[in-house]
């Protein structure tokens, strides 16, 4: 039985990072709306952490769960919100603190024979970011740190296994964080810290037989990381049962096409490829506005996939490459807001299959992990994020195949170059935007009137926010040359500079 924390979601922007950490102690972890305790169902919870929130627990509408309940069956974690709602519900005070504390503090007056603070001392750094502070605890609790502005930064019952912090031992600046959080998945909880890629990739293995018994099953390769990882799975898992199905609209970069399918093939991957270049290209005839283009690439690719599948016989499943921030439940104070991404929205209701998501539990890192595990290639594996759209969202204005021809000869020669200087593993995404622009130039003798192509290169760690990547200036100045040197109808480089926000990652 594969052991657990849960972490109780309150809607806190950190509560996906408490899963990382928990992760990162090779723990499984799983994070559930606050409201959706799986009481009754509880196989393998070892503990409960109970995540930040934007509300106040005074609030009218905070959101509230049975403490005692919990605390009865569990170990608890309160972390901010969940400390003061701990707090506030077994009969302590919560008030707003007359000014909000944001940034570091140095704990002081640490109880290191607590389990929760074993090994951690008197000056560690925590993170503080809270607007109400506790200014009473329950009767049976007693305090275990302070900081010189809050009193109960830590705290923990004498009667029950339940602690609190006021802080966020889940951010890097946290320096003693992940000893707090190891204290209380190991020593507290008694994690046996086995959960690996390995171990992951067992019992996912194990489960998709059971699952899925003899049936069929179809799944849509993209060529990203995501889908590989879930065909190479479902592949160990039920063979030559799993057809992949690798769509080429067109808007694929240099060779891709060619190159992926080898690839799976290599992989061992029962996949059929399907040249659907020419259906995408007349529907996408004079079409400049970008959600149009998505909307008509989105349609054509479900109809494609659609037809492919219907000539296997008797398929009962469609498999996914979904992720879990994908999945995720994210709450909002204005009601519960469900965040769910499919990067083909849409198919299963129509196709009338079941859905199989084996990743949809694990992060972007811990895929590529399982990928490396299951040993495939590393190019596969580390490839740079690319738009479901492709090469369409990043020609502005109408497409056609010339347009194409020329960002993928400018963009070949971009990323081979980044590849080629090591530069590629630096950055997180990278590509050519062509532009709807003429400029004039001159080349030997020749007046010359052709496009400007900009380079895009951004470093981020989940495409939330970007900073344009500092790439030096003898490579951009290297990859300019070459591109107006070998591409024939482009006169003028530029480089993006700008960052997200205001800015976005593609242009369209
Ligand atoms: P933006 O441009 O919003 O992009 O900063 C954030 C990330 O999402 C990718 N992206 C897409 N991926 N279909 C996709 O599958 C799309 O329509 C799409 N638009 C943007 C983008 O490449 C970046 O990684």
């Amino acid at each position: 039985m594969q052991e657990k924390i849960i972490i109780l979601d309150f809607g806190s922007q950190t509560t996906q990072l408490i899963a990382r950490r928990v992760r990162e102690l090779n723990i499984y972890c799983e994070i559930i709306p606050y409201n959706k305790f799986p009481f009754g169902d509880e196989e393998g919870i070892i503990g409960v952490i109970l995540s930040g929130s934007p509300l106040s627990v005074y609030d009218k509408d905070a959101f509230r769960v049975d403490i005692t309940r919990l605390a009865a069956a569990y170990p608890l974690l309160g972390i901010c919100y969940g400390a003061q709602l701990m707090a506030y519900t077994l009969g302590g005070n919560v008030e707003p603190a007359p000014t909000r504390e944001y940034g570091r503090a140095c704990l002081a007056e640490v109880d290191s024979d607590d389990l929760l603070f074993k090994g951690i001392d008197a000056g560690a750094q925590v993170w503080m970011s809270h607007g109400d502070t506790i200014t009473a605890l329950p009767d049976d609790f007693k305090v275990l740190a302070s900081t010189p502005e809050v009193r109960f930064a830590a705290f923990r019952s004498t009667t029950r296994r339940m602690w609190g912090v006021q802080f966020h031992p889940e951010v890097f600046h946290s320096t003693c964080g992940m000893d707090l959080l190891r204290n209380f998945a190991v020593s507290i909880c008694g994690a046996h810290c086995t959960w690996s890629a390995e171990s992951f990739i067992d019992s996912t293995v194990d489960e998709l037989r059971r699952q899925l018994g003899n049936d069929k099953v179809v799944l849509g390769l993209s060529g990203g990381v995501d889908s590989s990882v879930a065909a190479v799975l479902l592949n160990r898992a039920i063979g030559s049962r799993l057809t992949c199905i690798f769509v080429d609209h067109g808007m694929l970069r240099k060779d891709e096409f060619t190159s992926v399918l080898r690839d799976y093939e290599c992989l061992g991957l029962n996949v059929v490829g399907v040249d659907a270049s020419a259906r995408f290209f007349k529907d996408l005839e004079g079409v400049t506005d970008p959600e149009k283009k998505r909307k008509i690439i989105g349609a054509d690719f479900i109809k494609v996939f659609d037809e492919e599948a219907h000539k296997i016989e008797d398929v009962r499943w469609l498999a996914q490459g979904t992720i879990y921030p994908d999945c995720i439940e994210s709450l909002s104070i204005t009601g519960t807001v469900i965040k769910s991404h499919h990067n083909v929205g849409g198919l299963p209701e129509k196709m009338n299959l079941r859905l199989c998501e084996p990743l949809r539990l694990l992060f972007k890192d811990e895929v590529r992990a399982v990928g490396r595990a299951l040993g495939m290639p590393e190019h596969l594996i580390s490839r740079h994020p690319f738009p479901g759209p492709g090469l369409a969202v990043r020609i502005l204005g109408d497409i056609t195949p010339e347009k194409v021809r020329i960002l993928q000869e400018a963009d070949h020669i971009f990323i081979q170059g980044l590849r080629d200087s090591g530069l590629y593993d630096k950055v997180w995404q990278a590509g050519v935007i062509l532009l709807p622009v003429q400029s004039v130039g001159v080349m030997g003798d020749e007046r010359t009137y052709e496009r400007a192509v900009a380079l895009r290169a951004v470093t981020s760690t989940d495409a939330m926010t970007a900073d344009w990547a500092h790439l030096p200036y003898e490579f951009l100045a290297g990859v300019s040359n070459e591109i107006i040197r070998k591409v024939r109808g482009v006169n003028r480089v530029c480089y993006d500079i700008s960052s997200k926000p205001p800015a976005t990652i593609e242009w369209e």
